[in-house]
């Protein structure tokens, strides 16, 4: 049994549950999606024969948006979840230049899997549930993959750097959540509860955004910076 395998994730129920609400409960997803979009087009869209990587793709909600603005784009789609690929799949059907592959991080890792380089590495919400060395190793996998003045983009919550701070950026996030279900018109506790999921769930490993970034520059990216955050929520990443 994998790593990936022993993860909540490698449940179907657990996948459809996330697909059914992230929409909701994530701060910010709509803002997330265009800042990375104007990233692409400052950085990314300018160059032919694109070759993008997505890691932890999820239902390919990332690259779908990518490829409504270039559908020029060959993108690999990887995740460890055979269900979370096959919606990617489904969703993703009206593209040519899609490539699926299923594979956890750990084995990317070990195994050295990546054949190719690529301009654009993205990934969102995925690779907090790795511990701190697997990122790094992840990191620089990641680095080793991607072509000279390419880049790596990573939407995903850090852990907060001290408990102080923590604890506001859980109450921004319930916040968020109250607001969106007043706009919405839900009732119930339920989504409160999301809160508390995700610090109780032992598959999410976050690290502060200090010790990430580092993680970067360590391995010789460079233009690494913080390009969003929102409590817990970030966007970050860095240029080969
Ligand atoms: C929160 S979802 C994010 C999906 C999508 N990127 C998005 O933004 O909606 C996390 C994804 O990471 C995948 N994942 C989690 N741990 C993984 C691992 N160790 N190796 C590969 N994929 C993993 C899950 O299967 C899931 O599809």
């Amino acid at each position: 049994m994998t790593e990936f395998d022993k993860s909540q994730w490698a449940k179907a129920e657990f996948a459809q549950g996330y697909r059914e609400e992230a929409d909701f409960y994530i701060i910010e997803r709509k803002r997330l999606l265009e800042i990375l979009k104007s990233f692409c087009r400052c950085f990314i869209n300018n160059k032919q024969g694109i070759n993008v990587l997505d890691l932890g793709c999820g239902d390919g909600i990332i690259t779908h948006e990518l490829l409504k603005m270039n559908d020029l784009l060959s993108v690999t789609l990887a995740d460890g979840s055979e269900d979370m690929l096959h919606k990617a799949r489904e969703r993703l059907k009206g593209y040519k230049n899609t490539r699926f592959m299923k594979v956890s991080f750990q084995e990317m890792i070990d195994k050295n899997i990546l054949k190719q380089n690529f301009d654009f590495i993205v990934s969102s919400l995925a690779i907090h549930h790795l511990t701190l060395d697997e990122k790094r190793a992840l990191f620089g996998n990641i680095h080793s993959h991607l072509n000279n003045e390419g880049y790596f983009l990573n939407i995903d919550v850090v852990l907060a750097p001290t408990e102080t701070l923590e604890q506001w950026y859980l109450s921004l996030w319930k916040e968020w959540i109250v607001e969106r279900k007043t706009v919405l018109g839900i009732e119930g506790t339920h989504h409160e509860e999301i809160v508390r999921r995700y610090k109780d769930n032992a598959d999410d490993k976050p690290d502060t955004l200090d010790e990430q970034l580092n993680a970067l520059r360590v391995i010789g990216f460079k233009d690494v910076d913080c390009y969003y955050k929102y409590g817990i929520f970030s966007m970050y990443g860095g240029r080969k």
